[in-house]
């Protein structure tokens, strides 16, 4: 619901950025610069971050810094550690399923992405099916612990050369055995289809990443994203990275700094900062800010 989320950051604004300040016990004295979310995203929601930035930036004389939504997502691990290049990314979100590859800070290369739905896109949509709650990436990782492979989904382009992924075949392939199923009055377990799903998810997003990881030659391998929540995809990950990435150093940000969150934006703020990346005033919210426009 756009509208309700526009009027929603409206009235959320002021009030966040005082909590964020007191919580953090400074003033706006002792900040460098302002750094907002250019893109992409809903464009009503966006405008209220880039209009309240602007006003923070030229009432208190302060650099603005214009900072891409997935940026954002990969430098949440700065907080984890430093970074060591050459490095890879792992973004799987709501809007992106993507592998980047970065030979320097603010240097991004999408080696693979998603032909159709995100991964998280998939995990709302098959969650919707089963009448579980939005966000459904939560509810149906939960359930998968709970289930076991039992249908065996198909794994999609898992064995091709490409970096790229595809999540709507899957999705496909749930929502028919789930109707076949009910057509013979049968209710499939809840469980057991989360858990198929997510197998499915977990080991094409994995393979690939790995595989990637070591023709690339990285010293580190971050996850990012939403789902870099999801505790399927992170146990995988440890596992796989320990046993073929000897040397390779694994990061995967705590839960807090996982989903969209606004710590994220100052991190990679913090390193446009220093490379004076800086915006001006005629920053303008890009619903569909490209990643390599950057
Ligand atoms: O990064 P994010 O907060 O927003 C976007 O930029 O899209 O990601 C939200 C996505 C949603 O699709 C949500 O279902 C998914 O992340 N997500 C998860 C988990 N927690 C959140 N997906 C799978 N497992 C989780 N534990
Ligand atoms: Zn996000």
């Amino acid at each position: 619901m756009p509208e309700i989320a526009s009027r929603h950051h409206v009235e959320q604004i002021t009030k966040v950025i005082e909590q964020a300040l007191s919580e953090a016990e400074v003033s706006l004295d002792e900040i460098d610069a302002i750094a907002v979310t250019e893109g992409p995203g809903l464009v009503g929601a966006l405008l209220i971050g880039v209009s309240a930035a602007k006003t923070l930036a030229f009432a208190n004389h302060k650099p603005l810094i214009p900072v891409h939504h997935i940026a954002g997502h990969i430098y949440a691990n700065r907080f984890e550690t430093e970074f060591q290049f050459p490095l890879l990314a792992l973004v799987v979100s709501g809007g992106h399923t993507e592998l980047v590859y970065m030979k320097e800070h603010n240097s991004f290369e999408i080696i693979g992405e998603t032909r159709d739905d995100a991964a998280g896109e998939a995990y709302d949509k098959v969650a919707r099916t089963l009448g579980l709650p939005y966000p459904g990436g939560v509810q149906i990782d939960k359930l998968a612990y709970e289930g076991e492979d039992t249908f065996h989904f198909p794994r999609a382009m898992m064995e091709d050369n490409s970096y790229d992924f595809s999540f709507s075949g899957l999705k496909s392939a749930f929502i028919n055995q789930l109707h076949n199923m009910r057509q013979k009055n049968l209710e499939p377990s809840p469980k057991d289809m989360a858990a198929s799903f997510q197998a499915s998810v977990v080991d094409v997003l994995t393979t690939k990443t790995i595989r990637a990881a070591k023709e690339y030659g990285v010293k580190q391998l971050l996850l990012a994203g939403g789902v870099a929540a999801n505790r399927g995809l992170r146990e995988r990950l440890i596992e796989e990275a320990a046993l073929e990435l000897p040397g390779v150093e694994l990061i995967i940000p705590p839960l807090s700094l996982c989903g969209d969150n606004a710590a994220m934006i100052a991190a990679a703020g913090a390193v446009a900062f220093e490379q004076k990346h800086f915006g001006n005033l005629s920053l303008n919210a890009e619903p569909s800010l490209e990643f390599d426009e950057v």
